[in-house]
């Protein structure tokens, strides 16, 4: 071979025909991948997605977050830990997809919270068939309801009188024995912010979460037994009555504003 012709691409032609082919291989590949993208069809896939663009939200949130903020011209501090997690853990309850939530376990503050609460604001009145006062209660009802009350037993005594700090009383109060929807709705969507109680003002530090996961029958039954135990006498609470308001669970939990007025 004349000698002048001899140069590495000649020399390496196998080589360099191997990489084109290798590349316009991996072009290839690349160009079936992007025809083949689909929407997610499974939930599994609905949450993966889910996932993988809050991860991407959530780091570029700590990017932006875990570093110095100019709070005035020229003064620059760094933002406080603190402030960073309750950023990042509103992103994370916004972010779980709201195909895999159910009522029972819908995230505080989350898209599916929020339009739930929606939902109950503009809910027409639930019409429920009032129970007769004067009925005998049932006394297989007031066993049941004595066996679920070991859970409201916790915060607000087994004597029903409440625990300092910690829960109201429910013996003598009105919220208890006023209107049924009341005590029902508490239930199934929690209460929070300032109450007054026997004319005493409650603020507590924590709280009552909703116990929604109770069926209409153990709601039914605890609240029957709330209504007829520790001095109290009101009207059995029926699991129908119970039923007509569970479109609400889920919503945020209520202020005594949210509630019926008791007398
Ligand atoms: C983790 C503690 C806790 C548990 C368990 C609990 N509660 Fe409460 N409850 C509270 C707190 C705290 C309040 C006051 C909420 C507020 O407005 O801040 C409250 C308020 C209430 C009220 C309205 C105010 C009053 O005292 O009448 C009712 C009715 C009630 N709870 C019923 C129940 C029933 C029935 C159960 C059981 C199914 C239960 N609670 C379980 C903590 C609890």
């Amino acid at each position: 071979m004349d000698p002048s012709q001899d140069n590495p691409i000649v020399r390496f032609k196998a080589f360099f025909w191997a990489l084109a082919v290798f590349a316009l291989f991996g072009i290839a590949l690349g160009v079936i991948a992007l025809l083949n993208r689909k929407a997610p069809s499974t939930l599994e896939d609905v949450a993966a997605v889910a996932r993988y663009e809050n991860i991407v939200a959530v780091k570029s949130e700590q990017a932006a977050l875990l570093s110095y903020k100019e709070v005035e011209p020229g003064k620059t501090v760094q933002v406080k830990p603190a402030d960073v997690f309750a950023v990042l853990g509103k992103t994370l309850a916004a972010s779980k997809s709201a195909a895999v939530e159910k009522p029972e376990q819908v995230i505080p503050e989350s898209p599916t919270a929020k339009a739930l609460a929606e939902t109950a604001k503009n809910a027409a009145p639930v019409e429920i068939v009032e129970t007769d006062a004067n009925a005998p209660i049932d006394p297989a009802v007031m066993e049941k309801g004595k066996a679920e009350y070991m859970l409201c037993q916790a915060c607000h005594g087994a004597d029903g009188n409440g625990v300092p700090g910690l829960a109201p009383p429910l013996a003598g109060s009105e919220w208890v024995l006023g209107p049924v929807e009341n005590p029902i709705r508490i239930a199934l969507r929690g209460l929070t912010g300032p109450i007054k109680v026997k004319g005493v003002d409650y603020n507590l530090p924590a709280p009552m979460m909703a116990v929604a996961h109770l069926s209409d029958e153990q709601l039914a039954a605890v609240l029957t037994y709330a209504r007829n135990s520790f001095g109290n006498k009101a009207s059995a609470v029926t699991p129908d009555q119970v039923k007509a308001f569970r479109g609400e669970v889920g919503a945020p939990a209520l202020q005594a504003a949210d509630l019926k007025a008791p007398n």
